[in-house]
Protein backbone atom coordinates (compact mmCIF):
# COMPACT_ATOMS: atom_id res chain seq x y z
CA UNK A 1 0.00 0.00 0.00
CA UNK A 2 1.60 3.29 -0.89
CA UNK A 3 1.81 6.37 1.10
CA UNK A 4 -1.64 8.51 1.17
CA UNK A 5 -1.04 11.93 -0.04
CA UNK A 6 -4.23 13.84 -0.26
CA UNK A 7 -7.20 13.59 -2.40
CA UNK A 8 -5.54 14.97 -5.43
CA UNK A 9 -3.47 12.38 -6.09
CA UNK A 10 -5.80 9.55 -5.11
CA UNK A 11 -8.36 11.32 -7.57
CA UNK A 12 -5.98 12.95 -10.52
CA UNK A 13 -8.21 10.98 -13.32
CA UNK A 14 -11.30 12.63 -12.25
CA UNK A 15 -10.26 16.05 -11.37
CA UNK A 16 -8.74 19.29 -13.75
CA UNK A 17 -5.36 19.15 -13.12
CA UNK A 18 -2.19 18.01 -15.31
CA UNK A 19 0.65 15.18 -14.99
CA UNK A 20 3.26 18.56 -13.76
CA UNK A 21 0.97 20.38 -11.86
CA UNK A 22 2.55 21.51 -8.26
CA UNK A 23 0.24 19.77 -6.09
CA UNK A 24 -0.62 21.93 -3.10
CA UNK A 25 -1.87 19.31 -0.27
CA UNK A 26 -1.46 18.32 3.43
CA UNK A 27 -3.32 14.85 3.19
CA UNK A 28 -6.73 16.12 3.26
CA UNK A 29 -9.73 13.67 2.44
CA UNK A 30 -9.99 9.91 3.37
CA UNK A 31 -12.04 10.66 6.52
CA UNK A 32 -13.61 8.04 7.98
CA UNK A 33 -17.25 6.81 7.62
CA UNK A 34 -18.81 6.25 11.20
CA UNK A 35 -21.38 3.95 11.57
CA UNK A 36 -23.93 4.90 14.31
CA UNK A 37 -24.61 1.94 16.72
CA UNK A 38 -26.80 3.73 20.21
CA UNK A 39 -28.88 6.32 18.17
CA UNK A 40 -30.71 4.71 15.50
CA UNK A 41 -31.62 2.22 18.40
CA UNK A 42 -32.28 5.26 20.33
CA UNK A 43 -34.83 5.88 17.71
CA UNK A 44 -36.60 2.72 17.67
CA UNK A 45 -35.87 2.73 13.93
CA UNK A 46 -34.45 0.01 11.36
CA UNK A 47 -32.29 2.59 9.76
CA UNK A 48 -28.33 2.55 9.38
CA UNK A 49 -26.87 5.84 9.78
CA UNK A 50 -23.51 6.93 8.77
CA UNK A 51 -21.52 9.88 9.82
CA UNK A 52 -18.77 11.49 7.11
CA UNK A 53 -16.12 13.00 9.67
CA UNK A 54 -15.39 15.99 7.69
CA UNK A 55 -14.03 17.35 11.08
CA UNK A 56 -10.90 15.12 10.49
CA UNK A 57 -9.58 16.85 7.78
CA UNK A 58 -5.92 18.66 8.33
CA UNK A 59 -7.79 21.80 9.81
CA UNK A 60 -11.30 20.50 10.42
CA UNK A 61 -13.61 20.79 8.10
CA UNK A 62 -14.27 20.22 4.55
CA UNK A 63 -13.08 23.12 2.99
CA UNK A 64 -9.56 21.25 2.85
CA UNK A 65 -11.04 19.17 -0.08
CA UNK A 66 -11.95 22.62 -1.63
CA UNK A 67 -9.01 24.59 -0.39
CA UNK A 68 -6.07 21.75 -1.90
CA UNK A 69 -7.65 22.01 -5.63
CA UNK A 70 -8.73 26.22 -5.69
CA UNK A 71 -4.92 26.81 -3.97
CA UNK A 72 -3.17 24.02 -6.46
CA UNK A 73 -4.89 26.00 -9.22
CA UNK A 74 -4.31 29.70 -7.79
CA UNK A 75 -0.59 28.91 -7.70
CA UNK A 76 -0.71 27.07 -11.08
CA UNK A 77 -2.15 30.16 -12.75
CA UNK A 78 0.45 32.24 -11.38
CA UNK A 79 -1.56 33.68 -8.29
CA UNK A 80 0.21 35.36 -5.62
CA UNK A 81 -2.79 35.82 -2.77
CA UNK A 82 -5.62 34.47 -2.13
CA UNK A 83 -8.67 35.97 -0.69
CA UNK A 84 -11.96 34.54 0.89
CA UNK A 85 -15.33 36.09 3.00
CA UNK A 86 -15.82 33.14 5.64
CA UNK A 87 -17.85 32.25 8.63
CA UNK A 88 -14.37 30.87 9.81
CA UNK A 89 -13.65 27.25 8.25
CA UNK A 90 -12.49 28.41 4.92
CA UNK A 91 -10.75 30.63 5.95
CA UNK A 92 -8.44 28.62 8.61
CA UNK A 93 -8.26 26.10 5.38
CA UNK A 94 -7.61 29.34 3.26
CA UNK A 95 -4.99 30.49 5.73
CA UNK A 96 -3.59 27.18 6.05
CA UNK A 97 -2.69 26.00 2.21
CA UNK A 98 -1.56 29.42 1.73
CA UNK A 99 1.37 28.58 4.21
CA UNK A 100 1.89 25.29 2.69
CA UNK A 101 2.07 27.45 -1.14
CA UNK A 102 4.22 30.28 0.08
CA UNK A 103 1.69 32.61 -1.19
CA UNK A 104 -0.29 35.17 0.98
CA UNK A 105 -3.91 34.92 2.12
CA UNK A 106 -6.47 37.70 2.85
CA UNK A 107 -9.65 36.49 4.96
CA UNK A 108 -12.70 39.09 5.72
CA UNK A 109 -14.51 37.60 8.93
CA UNK A 110 -17.99 39.00 10.62
CA UNK A 111 -16.77 41.06 13.52
CA UNK A 112 -17.08 39.02 16.76
CA UNK A 113 -19.20 35.83 15.30
CA UNK A 114 -17.07 33.15 13.92
CA UNK A 115 -15.89 30.74 16.61
CA UNK A 116 -13.13 30.89 18.71
CA UNK A 117 -10.99 27.45 17.14
CA UNK A 118 -11.21 29.19 13.58
CA UNK A 119 -10.17 32.86 14.45
CA UNK A 120 -7.13 30.72 16.04
CA UNK A 121 -6.10 29.29 12.77
CA UNK A 122 -6.38 32.07 10.20
CA UNK A 123 -4.19 34.26 12.87
CA UNK A 124 -1.62 30.96 13.35
CA UNK A 125 -1.21 30.32 10.21
CA UNK A 126 -0.67 34.07 9.45
CA UNK A 127 -3.52 35.02 6.87
CA UNK A 128 -3.92 38.57 6.64
CA UNK A 129 -7.51 38.25 8.84
CA UNK A 130 -9.94 41.55 8.13
CA UNK A 131 -12.80 41.66 10.75
CA UNK A 132 -15.60 43.64 9.09
CA UNK A 133 -18.46 45.45 10.83
CA UNK A 134 -20.91 43.01 8.82
CA UNK A 135 -21.70 39.43 8.26
CA UNK A 136 -20.94 36.96 6.19
CA UNK A 137 -22.66 38.15 3.10
CA UNK A 138 -21.47 41.72 3.31
CA UNK A 139 -17.98 40.34 3.09
CA UNK A 140 -18.81 37.92 0.34
CA UNK A 141 -20.09 41.19 -1.69
CA UNK A 142 -16.62 42.94 -0.65
CA UNK A 143 -14.72 39.87 -1.69
CA UNK A 144 -16.21 39.95 -5.06
CA UNK A 145 -15.74 43.75 -5.67
CA UNK A 146 -12.28 43.99 -4.36
CA UNK A 147 -11.25 41.17 -6.52
CA UNK A 148 -11.89 43.03 -9.33
CA UNK A 149 -9.47 46.18 -8.37
CA UNK A 150 -6.75 43.72 -6.58
CA UNK A 151 -4.87 40.84 -8.07
CA UNK A 152 -6.25 38.65 -5.67
CA UNK A 153 -7.85 34.83 -6.80
CA UNK A 154 -11.26 34.07 -4.57
CA UNK A 155 -11.26 30.75 -3.31
CA UNK A 156 -14.82 30.87 -1.69
CA UNK A 157 -16.94 28.29 -3.43
CA UNK A 158 -17.80 30.63 -6.19
CA UNK A 159 -13.77 29.36 -7.47
CA UNK A 160 -15.64 26.13 -9.32
CA UNK A 161 -12.16 24.07 -8.36
CA UNK A 162 -13.41 24.40 -4.97
CA UNK A 163 -16.26 22.11 -5.84
CA UNK A 164 -13.91 19.76 -7.95
CA UNK A 165 -12.51 19.05 -4.81
CA UNK A 166 -15.60 18.50 -2.52
CA UNK A 167 -17.03 16.33 -5.05
CA UNK A 168 -14.22 13.79 -3.99
CA UNK A 169 -16.09 13.69 -0.35
CA UNK A 170 -19.02 11.39 -2.63
CA UNK A 171 -16.39 9.50 -4.36
CA UNK A 172 -15.32 8.32 -0.89
CA UNK A 173 -18.51 7.51 0.64
CA UNK A 174 -19.77 5.57 -2.36
CA UNK A 175 -16.38 3.24 -2.43
CA UNK A 176 -17.07 2.38 1.36
CA UNK A 177 -20.45 1.64 0.93
CA UNK A 178 -19.99 0.16 -2.35
CA UNK A 179 -22.89 1.77 -3.62
CA UNK A 180 -24.56 5.05 -3.08
CA UNK A 181 -26.53 5.70 -0.26
CA UNK A 182 -30.33 6.06 -0.42
CA UNK A 183 -30.39 9.14 1.67
CA UNK A 184 -27.69 12.35 1.65
CA UNK A 185 -28.45 14.72 4.50
CA UNK A 186 -26.05 17.98 4.69
CA UNK A 187 -25.76 21.18 6.57
CA UNK A 188 -26.58 23.98 3.51
CA UNK A 189 -24.81 27.55 4.09
CA UNK A 190 -23.77 28.57 0.58
CA UNK A 191 -24.99 25.57 -0.60
CA UNK A 192 -21.39 24.73 -2.30
CA UNK A 193 -21.28 21.50 -0.81
CA UNK A 194 -24.37 19.73 -1.34
CA UNK A 195 -23.97 21.18 -5.04
CA UNK A 196 -20.34 19.32 -4.81
CA UNK A 197 -21.45 16.21 -3.63
CA UNK A 198 -24.04 15.85 -6.32
CA UNK A 199 -21.68 16.23 -8.65
CA UNK A 200 -19.45 13.35 -7.53
CA UNK A 201 -22.28 11.19 -7.36
CA UNK A 202 -23.54 11.98 -10.57
CA UNK A 203 -20.37 11.86 -12.15
CA UNK A 204 -20.14 8.57 -10.86
CA UNK A 205 -23.34 7.25 -11.96
CA UNK A 206 -22.90 8.65 -15.26
CA UNK A 207 -19.50 6.44 -15.50
CA UNK A 208 -21.58 3.38 -14.83
CA UNK A 209 -19.43 3.10 -11.32
CA UNK A 210 -22.95 3.32 -9.27
CA UNK A 211 -26.22 2.53 -10.67
CA UNK A 212 -28.11 4.95 -7.78
CA UNK A 213 -27.70 8.65 -6.64
CA UNK A 214 -28.73 9.01 -3.36
CA UNK A 215 -32.17 11.59 -2.52
CA UNK A 216 -29.74 14.94 -1.29
CA UNK A 217 -31.67 16.54 1.67
CA UNK A 218 -30.12 19.90 2.93
CA UNK A 219 -31.32 21.27 6.06
CA UNK A 220 -30.63 24.94 7.31
CA UNK A 221 -30.48 26.51 10.82
CA UNK A 222 -34.08 28.23 11.46
CA UNK A 223 -32.78 31.64 11.20
CA UNK A 224 -31.11 31.25 8.17
CA UNK A 225 -32.96 29.44 6.16
CA UNK A 226 -33.35 31.41 2.51
CA UNK A 227 -34.17 27.84 0.84
CA UNK A 228 -37.25 27.37 3.24
CA UNK A 229 -38.17 31.30 2.87
CA UNK A 230 -37.47 31.29 -0.90
CA UNK A 231 -35.96 34.44 -1.23
CA UNK A 232 -32.70 35.69 0.50
CA UNK A 233 -32.29 36.46 4.10
CA UNK A 234 -31.20 39.53 4.77
CA UNK A 235 -30.34 39.52 9.21
CA UNK A 236 -29.48 35.62 9.23
CA UNK A 237 -28.96 34.54 13.06
CA UNK A 238 -27.99 31.37 14.89
CA UNK A 239 -25.79 29.64 17.04
CA UNK A 240 -24.31 27.52 14.19
CA UNK A 241 -22.45 30.21 12.76
CA UNK A 242 -20.72 28.16 10.41
CA UNK A 243 -23.56 28.49 8.29
CA UNK A 244 -25.00 31.71 9.46
CA UNK A 245 -25.86 32.87 5.53
CA UNK A 246 -28.78 34.63 4.11
CA UNK A 247 -27.37 35.41 1.00
CA UNK A 248 -26.14 31.75 -0.68
CA UNK A 249 -23.80 31.98 -3.62
CA UNK A 250 -25.41 28.19 -4.93
CA UNK A 251 -28.76 29.50 -4.90
CA UNK A 252 -29.90 27.88 -8.35
CA UNK A 253 -27.42 25.06 -7.99
CA UNK A 254 -28.94 23.97 -5.04
CA UNK A 255 -32.35 23.77 -6.19
CA UNK A 256 -31.40 21.84 -9.20
CA UNK A 257 -29.87 19.56 -6.78
CA UNK A 258 -33.11 19.41 -4.98
CA UNK A 259 -34.90 18.81 -8.35
CA UNK A 260 -32.39 15.94 -9.44
CA UNK A 261 -32.07 14.28 -6.80
CA UNK A 262 -35.70 14.25 -5.19
CA UNK A 263 -34.93 15.54 -2.48
CA UNK A 264 -35.68 18.70 0.12
CA UNK A 265 -35.22 21.37 2.10
CA UNK A 266 -35.52 21.95 5.59
CA UNK A 267 -34.64 23.86 8.58
CA UNK A 268 -33.93 23.04 12.50
CA UNK A 269 -33.77 25.26 15.01
CA UNK A 270 -30.89 26.22 17.39
CA UNK A 271 -32.19 24.25 20.19
CA UNK A 272 -32.80 21.03 17.85
CA UNK A 273 -29.12 21.40 16.69
CA UNK A 274 -27.45 21.69 20.16
CA UNK A 275 -29.14 18.84 20.92
CA UNK A 276 -28.24 16.88 18.40
CA UNK A 277 -24.53 17.82 18.90
CA UNK A 278 -24.72 16.49 22.17
CA UNK A 279 -26.47 13.83 21.56
CA UNK A 280 -23.72 12.72 18.77
CA UNK A 281 -20.95 13.60 21.45
CA UNK A 282 -22.62 11.77 24.33
CA UNK A 283 -24.02 8.20 22.31
CA UNK A 284 -21.79 7.77 19.65
CA UNK A 285 -18.23 9.73 21.16
CA UNK A 286 -18.11 11.99 18.19
CA UNK A 287 -17.77 15.73 18.54
CA UNK A 288 -18.79 18.46 15.59
CA UNK A 289 -19.49 21.95 15.73
CA UNK A 290 -23.10 23.20 15.44
CA UNK A 291 -23.83 23.65 12.00
CA UNK A 292 -22.46 19.97 11.69
CA UNK A 293 -25.08 18.51 13.71
CA UNK A 294 -27.60 20.49 11.61
CA UNK A 295 -27.08 17.12 9.17
CA UNK A 296 -28.12 14.71 12.03
CA UNK A 297 -30.11 17.08 13.52
CA UNK A 298 -32.92 16.74 10.51
CA UNK A 299 -32.20 13.65 9.87
CA UNK A 300 -33.50 12.27 13.19
CA UNK A 301 -36.20 14.18 12.90
CA UNK A 302 -37.51 12.98 8.96
CA UNK A 303 -36.58 9.57 10.21
CA UNK A 304 -38.94 9.60 13.29
CA UNK A 305 -41.56 11.03 11.31
CA UNK A 306 -41.08 8.95 8.22
CA UNK A 307 -40.36 10.83 5.68
CA UNK A 308 -36.95 8.93 5.61
CA UNK A 309 -38.13 5.60 5.59
CA UNK A 310 -36.96 2.79 7.44
CA UNK A 311 -34.39 0.39 5.73
CA UNK A 312 -32.95 3.66 4.62
CA UNK A 313 -29.33 3.58 4.10
CA UNK A 314 -28.34 7.59 5.47
CA UNK A 315 -25.08 9.65 5.57
CA UNK A 316 -24.91 12.63 7.06
CA UNK A 317 -22.29 14.62 6.34
CA UNK A 318 -20.74 16.31 9.52
CA UNK A 319 -18.60 19.17 8.38
CA UNK A 320 -16.24 20.27 11.36
CA UNK A 321 -14.70 19.33 13.96
CA UNK A 322 -16.26 20.10 17.80
CA UNK A 323 -12.98 21.70 18.72
CA UNK A 324 -13.50 24.75 16.53
CA UNK A 325 -15.50 26.15 18.57
CA UNK A 326 -15.32 25.31 22.39
CA UNK A 327 -17.30 28.08 23.76
CA UNK A 328 -20.91 26.72 22.63
CA UNK A 329 -19.32 22.84 23.53
CA UNK A 330 -18.87 24.42 26.92
CA UNK A 331 -21.47 26.60 27.59
CA UNK A 332 -23.97 23.69 26.52
CA UNK A 333 -22.24 21.58 28.95
CA UNK A 334 -22.47 23.37 32.25
CA UNK A 335 -22.89 21.12 35.03
CA UNK A 336 -20.54 17.89 33.99
CA UNK A 337 -17.74 20.05 35.38
CA UNK A 338 -17.07 20.48 39.44
CA UNK A 339 -14.51 21.35 41.52
CA UNK A 340 -13.74 19.50 44.90
CA UNK A 341 -10.77 19.54 47.63
CA UNK A 342 -7.30 18.03 46.37
CA UNK A 343 -7.89 14.65 48.77
CA UNK A 344 -8.72 11.37 48.47
CA UNK A 345 -12.17 11.87 50.48
CA UNK A 346 -13.77 14.59 48.31
CA UNK A 347 -12.64 12.91 44.51
CA UNK A 348 -13.58 9.27 45.94
CA UNK A 349 -17.16 11.15 46.80
CA UNK A 350 -17.24 12.63 43.56
CA UNK A 351 -17.10 9.24 42.12
CA UNK A 352 -19.05 7.47 43.90
CA UNK A 353 -22.36 10.22 43.39
CA UNK A 354 -21.47 10.58 39.58
CA UNK A 355 -21.65 6.54 39.36
CA UNK A 356 -23.78 5.40 36.69
CA UNK A 357 -27.00 2.98 37.69
N1 LIG B 1 -20.81 23.38 7.86
C1 LIG B 1 -19.72 24.08 8.21
C2 LIG B 1 -18.98 23.66 9.43
C3 LIG B 1 -19.30 25.18 7.43
O1 LIG B 1 -18.23 25.86 7.79
C4 LIG B 1 -20.06 25.55 6.31
C5 LIG B 1 -19.69 26.71 5.51
C6 LIG B 1 -21.19 24.77 5.98
C7 LIG B 1 -21.52 23.70 6.78
C8 LIG B 1 -22.03 25.06 4.81
O2 LIG B 1 -21.44 24.69 3.61
O3 LIG B 1 -21.68 26.84 2.45
O4 LIG B 1 -21.08 24.78 1.20
O5 LIG B 1 -23.38 25.09 2.11
N2 LIG B 1 -18.81 27.53 5.86
C9 LIG B 1 -18.32 28.65 5.04
C10 LIG B 1 -17.09 29.26 5.68
C11 LIG B 1 -19.35 29.64 4.69
O6 LIG B 1 -16.81 30.44 5.46
O7 LIG B 1 -16.38 28.56 6.39
P1 LIG B 1 -21.93 25.39 2.25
Amino acid sequence: RTRYTGLIDRYRDRLPVHDDTRIISLGEGNTPLIRLNNIPRELGKDVDIYVKYEGLNPTGSFKDRGMTMAVTKAVEEGSKAIICASTGNTSAAAAAYASRAGITAFVLIPDGKIAMGKLAQAMMHGSTVIQIKGNFDDGMRLVKEVATEAPVTIVNSINPYRIQGQKTAAFEIVEELGGAPDFHCIPVGNAGNITAHWMGYSEYKDHGIVNTTPTMVGYQAAGAAPFMRGEMVDEPETVATAIRIGHPQSWDKAWNVKKESGGWFDECTDELILEAQKWLARKEGVFCEPASATSLAGAMRDIKSGKIPEGSKIVCTLTGHGLKDPDTAIAQSQGGLMTVEANLDSVKRAILDNMAE
